[in-house]
């Protein structure tokens, strides 16, 4: 080492001379790296460095400068070495990447920026990086990603970022990563991922989004990678896999270990046909019925979960046997079969008591045989419950539904994660209702009579991620209601009577993504908006309630995504209410009574919003700029059963996938044939039905023979011309408006597929297992 450095510094000093005594251009290095000429590397490792050095050789390959202090790399840091193929910037501080910081690198494939503290990825902050293939970001806090960001990263393979701080995916933030192979969003705290978070990832083969915060399986999300063939979500909170919730054409390779999986739908994987590889070891799984779907299932893991060996198990157990699927794990009960590998247990030992016996009845009889001895050799655990309930400690789950109780139980085990008291008669909640339910997950209280909370009735109730108080007789909420629950994050309210938008208890709910208010009496949103109470809230439901105004920025949030204000009273659009709400997707206004559409009703969220819903809203007219800033984003749009006789101009629209015209008195006459126009040239069925004139009435738009005799279309301003041209064969009908028949055709061949609804619900409510099932054996 000693004599390397002497050597360097001998070279130095030479190449120094030599430098002066003539003109010859030599290898430079600055003075606190080792170069190394024939490799054309520069190492500068711990030197605390402030900045990159200046008088570093522009023929370096790879410059490694890990463990320095540089804090912030500026615009064209790297201005001086534009050969580099390798560079590492591990642990140097670095908390910003300023836009265009690598934009001569055109040669780097492989850059490492592991260890550091940036937080947000810049709209341009990889340009210029056009070989890149690795790119590391890992342990560092990104937060944020721009759109945009990777751009230019088209020959990316692999992206880290493990270990930052995600929540939240938006969508197309991967935007132009047309080859990258393998995505490493692991150890992140990603809770939602948007529909088209990973759309035109068209290589990916590999995602791996374990140890985050995802509660449900992210369908829709995931239908946007067709080549993916290994996805590794375990470590995240899921209870539940819902029917076709992997739907994955070559998907081979799914790891969901580690989870809260109490249950898992014989279909859940009906829609990933190649599997071979299921990993589901660790979960809160009782029972597993045989999958359909799979063709090729090589193996299923089992391990480490309460798996119950009766007859409910025969049928996987067969199944397995037939097609050839090893099984791993073992049996946790009955006691004669207790750790018996899954893979020898014989199908006929799979039994049940007797026939027709429900699992229901099992349970209960494990409660009262409690404490009894039992006619076998193993003592069976004792499970700490309240009188007149039922408790799994295997499944950590409680349930006293429907018992009559008047007060909260008390006296579960402290390791419950389920909590259903729902069907009670509880009345008034008092301050500390739930001692020792810290590991509680999930808490039922619905349909509990539940006109008040006291301040502090859920305290200490620290890793409460859902409460269901829907259906009670709530009229107000105390300020500190939630106080000591601070990770809710999906709460139901809805049912309830709450007359205002209950602002102060939720300020304690930093967390909140989900608030369910519809069916209350909310008559108006007041000004104080959104934001301020809840940052993160990212879906808000106030369907049927009696909300006649909204204040101006009572709903501006950074966050929203989704916005239901269906069933209400407003009369007309509040634009001004959402003049903030720059992430809003989805809103849905139908069933209000707002008559006229003015001009750009949607301007301030026109750049987000990709979901539009206005249908039965007596709507007469929209203005012919109500959807001015509307554009390709625009995914669907509806304004079926109103009264509308024109349309505004639908063209700009070109990204719909859904739209609903239905039912809406069209006056079928030369102002339509943009429409018309518009019509052939989409490739969506869209039905459209004339109102007007009388003698068209009922027919399609598309089937109509009037516009063969107007005028074309030039420019927009031809309006009058085309109405003064109109051919006189109609007369223009009455004011009055004439309803539409009830034509309600049905599309015989949709050419582009009609997309449902987005929703991030879940497919059923986190409700624990079936507690019966009606099946025999
Ligand atoms: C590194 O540099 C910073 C300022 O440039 C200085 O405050 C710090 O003491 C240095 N650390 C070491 C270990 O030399
Ligand atoms: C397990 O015990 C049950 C009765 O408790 C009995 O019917 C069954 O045959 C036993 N199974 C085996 C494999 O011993
Ligand atoms: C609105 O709520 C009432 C009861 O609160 C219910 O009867 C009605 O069906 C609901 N309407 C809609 C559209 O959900
Ligand atoms: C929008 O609201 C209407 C009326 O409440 C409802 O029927 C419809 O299902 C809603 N659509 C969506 C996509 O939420
Ligand atoms: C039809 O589509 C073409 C190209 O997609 C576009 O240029 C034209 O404006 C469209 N016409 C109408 C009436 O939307």
């Amino acid at each position: 080492m000693f004599s390397l450095k002497m050597h360097f510094s001998w070279v130095a000093a030479f190449l120094l001379v030599l430098a002066q005594s003539s003109s010859v251009k030599s290898g430079k290095c600055p003075k606190v790296c080792s170069c190394d000429g024939t490799k054309l590397t520069v190492t500068c490792v711990g030197k605390n460095l402030t900045e990159i050095p200046l008088t570093v050789d522009e023929i370096t390959l790879k410059l490694d400068l890990k463990n320095n202090n540089l804090q912030v790399l500026s615009r064209g840091a790297f201005i001086l070495t534009p050969y580099l193929t390798h560079l590492n910037l591990q642990r140097c501080n670095i908390n910003k990447v300023k836009e265009g910081a690598f934009r001569t690198l055109g040669r780097l494939v492989f850059l490492n920026l592991a260890y550091n503290k940036i937080d947000i990825l810049y709209q341009e902050s990889f340009d210029g990086l056009s070989s890149l293939k690795e790119l590391h970001l890992d342990h560092n806090r990104v937060e944020e990603i721009q759109p945009g960001a990777f751009t230019q990263l088209g020959f990316l393979n692999m992206l880290a970022l493990t270990h930052n701080q995600l929540v939240y995916v938006p969508n197309m933030a991967f935007q132009g990563l047309h080859n990258i192979k393998w995505l490493r969003l692991n150890y992140n705290s990603l809770n939602n991922l948007a529909p088209e978070a990973f759309t035109g990832l068209f290589a990916l083969s590999r995602l791996s989004l374990d140890h985050n915060e995802l509660q449900f399986f992210p369908t829709q999300t995931m239908t946007r990678l067709p080549e993916v063939t290994r996805l590794d979500m375990s470590h995240n909170p899921m209870t539940y896999l819902g029917e076709e919730s992997v739907s994955m054409a070559k998907l081979t390779h799914l790891y969901l270990d580690h989870m809260s999986l109490q249950d898992l739908s014989d279909q859940a994987l009906s829609r990933a046909p190649l599997l071979s590889h299921l990993d589901l070891s660790h979960n809160q799984l009782r029972y597993l019925e045989p999958l359909s779907g799979p063709k090729e299932l090589a193996s299923l893991n089992l391990k480490g979960n309460p798996v119950y060996c009766n007859c409910y198990m025969r049928p996987l157990r067969v199944w397995a046997g037939k097609g050839g699927v090893k099984l791993l794990g073992a049996c946790a009960g009955p006691p004669n079969l207790s750790d018996e590998p899954l893979q020898d247990v014989v199908p006929l030992d799979l039994r049940c008591r007797s026939r027709g016996e429900t699992l229901e009845d099992e349970f209960e009889k494990e409660d009262e045989t409690t404490g009894s001895p039992l006619p076998t050799d193993k003592p069976k655990q004792k499970v700490k419950c309240p009188v007149n309930c039922g408790c799994d400690i295997e499944s950590q789950h409680a349930t006293c539904e429907g018992r009559g109780h008047t007060k909260v139980p008390r006296g579960f085990s402290t390791k419950t994660q389920l909590l259903d008291l729902r069907s009670n008669h509880f009345h008034h909640l008092p301050a500390n209702s739930f001692p020792g339910t810290s590991q509680v997950v999930s808490l039922h209280l619905e349909l509990c009579k539940v006109h008040e909370i006291e301040g502090g009735a859920f305290l200490g109730m620290k890793n409460l991620f859902y409460l269901y108080l829907s259906d009670n007789d709530l009229t107000s909420l105390d300020p500190r209601a939630f106080a000591g629950a601070p990770k809710l994050t999906y709460l139901h309210l809805e049912g309830n009577r709450l007359v205002q938008f209950p602002g102060s208890a939720l300020a304690l709910l930093p967390s909140l993504f989900v608030l369910h208010l519809e069916q209350n009496a909310i008559s108006k949103l007041e000004p104080t908006g959104l934001l301020s109470v809840t940052p993160n809230l990212r879906e808000l439901y106030l369907t049927n309630n009696t909300i006649t105004a909204t204040a101006k920025g009572a709903l501006d949030s950074a966050f929203l995504g989704t916005l239901h204000l269906d069933s209400n009273q407003l009369t007309e659009i509040p634009t001004h209410a959402l003049s903030k709400a720059p992430n809003l997707e989805e809103i849905n206004l139908s069933q209000n009574s707002i008559r006229w559409v003015g001009p750009n009703a949607f301007k301030p969220i026109a750049q987000s919003l990709k979901r539009l819903y206005m249908d039965q809203m007596g709507m007469e007219k929209m203005s012919r700029d109500a959807l001015a800033g509307l554009g390709p984003g625009l995914r669907a749009l509806t304004v079926r059963g109103n009264q509308l006789e024109e349309l505004p101009d639908l063209s700009p629209l070109t990204g719909l996938e859904v739209v609903d015209l239905q039912d809406n008195p069209l006056m079928c006459d030369c102002p339509l044939l943009r429409l018309r126009r518009w019509m052939e040239n989409v490739s969506l069925e869209v039905i459209a039905t004339c109102g007007h004139p009388p003698e068209i009435r009922g027919q399609k738009v598309r089937d109509v023979h009037v516009f063969t005799s107007c005028p074309e279309i030039s420019s927009p301003s031809d309006k009058k011309v085309v109405k003064a041209s109109r051919s006189p064969k109609f007369k223009k009908p009455k004011t009055s408006l004439l309803k539409t028949p009830g034509v309600k055709a049905r599309p015989t061949k949709p050419k582009a597929k009609l997309l449902k609804p987005t929703k991030t619900k879940p497919q059923r409510k986190p409700g624990g297992p079936k507690l019966t099932k009606n099946k025999t054996l």
